[in-house]
């Protein structure tokens, strides 16, 4: 087998890591030592950005905060469009729904295959969830399962860009239109994403983001949500930070306001400044990270390519930010057991999702046909995807899936080069 595609070599003292990164203080994993699925990057620049920002004193929200957001919308390419962050993607989701209205008696269709991050933001409001089925190239909401699901109450989408796969924003936000609903996007998994040319978060209705401890770039724990609407700023300010009106300029400034009114119910989940700080920090890799993930996919990719038993994703991952890799086990009935041999073999594994429709909370929730997602949630794993991985590391991970299906392990024509 031959791994086409790798413009990457292992650079002179990386330690074998391949990609580029070499000067970053990653130690590469030991050959006994157990692979996790995740590994997030918090090496010397990282430390260095905490404790500058702890030396200021200022921990609260403040201009880091500010710093931050207009980092993110730079990233993004944002043109009219406003960042406003938050304390997670959860709570993202959360107030970007209190700020469409959101509320009892509403309707949100949502696909059950998805963390129940998103579900759980909208039945905090009140409002109910209804669950769609997912489309089987992209696992992200079926544009065609959509609209069968909307009735009087619906009162807006849930799209899930699923592991940092696009999902068919143009047809869903097109639904909305006809139907006068809002859109909420989870890209909890897509920052640093782009559908034709244009970077997931620039062209949505309202996009929320995840910088939890595993994600892309991590602020330990954090989100965004960005919104077109100049008018949403102000209220995704006091949804934020406890329905204040009028402090958040003298925050961004490292000040605070004595005076203020308190308009609204509001949450409390802004973004503190050592969580930015950290931010900034990872914002300053993020190529490094989505090309290294990137190289790691289409190593997989050409390594499974030749196995039945497993199916993979129509992508070549040029346009995506890959957050984890998952192949869909073909026969169900195998899924655990190849789980199993992994872990044997020191590689640990997910599973990206159980299916949201299986679990108490939300028995008696609405739903339409779920025959993909009643399917998928049986045959997905996750494999070890990292911002650095060696060599070693990645072959380990494969030789135990193709070892597991009855396969030669991958040949030494298989390095990367
Ligand atoms: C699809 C999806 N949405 C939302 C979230 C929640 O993100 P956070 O942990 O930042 O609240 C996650 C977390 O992994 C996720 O996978």
């Amino acid at each position: 087998m031959t791994i086409v595609g790798n413009p990457f070599r292992p650079a002179a003292g990386s330690h074998g890591l391949l990609g580029r990164g070499p000067g970053r203080a990653v130690q590469p994993l030991r050959p006994d030592e157990r692979i996790p699925v995740y590994r997030p990057y918090l090496g010397p620049e990282v430390e260095r950005a905490a404790a500058d920002a702890l030396a200021v004193g200022w921990l609260g929200m403040g201009r880091l905060s500010r710093q931050f957001e207009e980092a993110v919308g730079e990233r993004l390419g944002l043109v009219d469009r406003h960042v406003v962050s938050t304390n997670s993607c959860t709570e993202a989701l959360h107030i970007a729904g209190r700020l469409i209205g959101l509320g009892p008696g509403d309707e949100v269709i949502a696909p059950s295959f998805t963390y129940v991050a998103g579900h759980q933001a909208i039945t905090r409001t009140g409002a109910e969830v209804v669950f769609c089925d997912v489309e089987p190239a992209n696992l992200s909401i079926d544009p065609a399962r959509v609209e069968e699901l909307i009735t009087p109450r619906t009162k807006a989408i849930l799209a899930v860009d699923y592991l940092g796969l696009p999902c068919r924003l143009d047809e869903i936000l097109d639904i909305a239109g006809r139907y006068g609903l809002r859109v909420l996007e989870d890209a909890a998994h897509a920052f640093g994403s782009e559908s034709r040319g244009r970077p997931v978060g620039s062209y949505g209705d309202l996009t929320c983001f995840s910088f939890g401890p595993v994600k892309m770039i991590t602020t330990l724990e954090g989100g965004a949500v960005v919104t077109p609407h100049e008018q949403d700023v102000q209220v995704l300010h006091e949804l934020r930070h406890l329905g204040v009106d009028s402090d958040t300029d003298a925050r961004y400034r490292n000040q605070r306001n004595w005076e203020f009114d308190v308009v609204r119910q509001g949450y409390r989940c802004h973004l503190g400044s050592i969580p930015a700080a950290i931010g900034l920090a990872q914002l300053e890799m993020i190529d490094e990270f989505i090309d290294n993930r990137r190289l790691y996919c289409r190593f997989y990719d050409d390594a499974f390519r030749d196995l039945d038993d497993v199916q993979l994703f129509d992508t070549d991952w040029a346009d995506v930010a890959p957050y984890i890799y998952v192949v869909r086990v073909t026969d169900p009935g195998r899924r655990h057991d190849l789980m199993r041999h992994l872990s044997d073999l020191g590689v640990a594994t997910g599973v990206h999702f159980l299916g949201a429709h299986g679990f108490t909370f939300y028995a008696d929730a609405r739903r339409g046909d779920l025959s993909v997602t009643e399917r998928v949630i049986e045959q997905v794993v996750t494999l070890p995807l990292h911002p650095y991985m060696d060599e070693g590391t990645l072959r380990r991970v494969v030789d135990g899936v193709r070892t597991f299906f009855g396969r030669d392990r991958l040949g030494q024509e298989a390095t990367p080069r």
